[in-house]
Parts: C-alpha cells; sequence; structure tokens
C-alpha cells in the first residue's frame, strides 16, 4: 500500500533535510581544510630523504648558540622548522636565514621572528635545500636524517667555501672531520671547518 504522507509531517522534512546538508558541508569543508593544512606536514614522508618536522630541543638551541659564540657572518639553517635556530643566530647578530619547504612553518618562523624583534637579520625562504645555493653563507647548520647526510656532504663539498662552518645536530657528517663536539646524545652539535676533501 502507497504511503500518503501527512502535508505537516512534510512541513517537518525540509528544515532537517537542509540542516543535514549543511552538517555535510561543513564536515567536508573542515576535511578539506584539515588536509590542507596537515598536508606539509606528511609531504616530506613521500620524498626520497624523508626529513619529517622535528624542531630542536632547547638544548640543542643551547649548543648552536654555543657554537656561534663570538662569530659573525652569514648563518643557514637547512630545513628551517619553526625558525628556532635562524633567531637564535641571528640573536647572535648574524645575518639569519632559513630554507624549508612547508609553508606554515615559514609564515610561523616569520611571524616569530618578527615577536622576536630580530626580523630585521632574518629571512626565511619557501624552497628546497637540495635546490638551495649554499654559497652565499660563512656558517651552515643541519638538524638532518642518516639517509641524508652523505648527499648533503657532497652539495658542501660542491657549493661552499673553504673556512665556512657547518653545525650538524643530531647526526654528524659522514666524511669531514669535526674540530669540536658540543654536548651528548641526541642533542649533540658536531662542528666542523670546511675544506675541499681529495676524492
Ligand atoms: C628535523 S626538522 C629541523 C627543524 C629545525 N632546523 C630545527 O632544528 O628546529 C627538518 C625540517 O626540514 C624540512 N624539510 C624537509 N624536506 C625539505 C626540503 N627538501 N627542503 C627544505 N626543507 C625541508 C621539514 O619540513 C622540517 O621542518
Amino acid at each position: 500500500m502507497a504511503a500518503t504522507l501527512n502535508p505537516s509531517e512534510d512541513v517537518q522534512l525540509k528544515p532537517s533535510l537542509s540542516g543535514g546538508k549543511v552538517l555535510i558541508g561543513l564536515t567536508g569543508g573542515l576535511a578539506v581544510g584539515l588536509s590542507i593544512v596537515c598536508f606539509p606536514f606528511v609531504s616530506p614522508a613521500l620524498r626520497k630523504v624523508c626529513l619529517p618536522f622535528v624542531p630542536a630541543t632547547d638544548c640543542q638551541v643551547k649548543n648552536i648558540s654555543l657554537a656561534l659564540k663570538s662569530c659573525s657572518g652569514t648563518f643557514l639553517d637547512i630545513g628551517s622548522g619553526d625558525g628556532r635556530l635562524v633567531i637564535a643566530a641571528a640573536k647572535k647578530n648574524f645575518t639569519a636565514h632559513g630554507v624549508e619547504l612547508n609553508p606554515w612553518l615559514v609564515h610561523y618562523s616569520r611571524m616569530s621572528a618578527i615577536a622576536n624583534r630580530v626580523h630585521s637579520r632574518t629571512s626565511f625562504f619557501r624552497r628546497d635545500l637540495w635546490k638551495f645555493d649554499l654559497r652565499p653563507y660563512n656558517t651552515i647548520a643541519i638538524f638532518g636524517v642518516e639517509e641524508m647526510m652523505e648527499q648533503f656532504e657532497t652539495k658542501l663539498q660542491n657549493e661552499v667555501a673553504d673556512g665556512a662552518r657547518i653545525l650538524a645536530c643530531r647526526f654528524p657528517l659522514s666524511k669531514m672531520e669535526p674540530d669540536a663536539v658540543i654536548g651528548e646524545g641526541v642533542d649533540t652539535v658536531w662542528c666542523y671547518r670546511m675544506k675541499r676533501l681529495c676524492n
């Protein structure tokens, strides 16, 4: 038997149907928004070298600051994350730059530099570290992963001038010998003085 619809039921049905559509729209919009925000944080896992965002610990920042003591010039942090190493270097009077793929972290770093009153000495570039020119820098920090260090050392050898300082956090370079080691465990910073290696 065919169902008959009471006109008063019809009136009640319409608002709840459009309410459902609004809810679906909101949930869908939220899901798309969350994906847009989260994608830059998960995308490093899709690259050949997976370098995720893991911020330097306070102790690592302190060790980097110690390594920068009585030095000056141009500093670069490779994969600068939320900008904490760049800001620490700018506080030591370096002209300090960061190269970082994640656009949210680049925006955050710029805001953080303003909050720390070092924005006039800092710049953050939304670029791929492997395509970034290292030649203008006399001090370079890298908090990388073990798998990338050999390839990164080749890039250093090709681009960085003799005498430049390289500061490696958590993982050392594979071929060069450090002239100082600061801290221990996960907070270790290996300090190198750049010199061409013979193959
Ligand atoms: C281990 S975190 C280090 C963050 C920061 N240097 C610190 O010490 O707090 C590595 C950073 O490199 C970034 N990254 C990964 N691949 C990159 C690439 N190809 N080019 C530039 N940045 C990259 C990640 O987004 C992440 O923020």
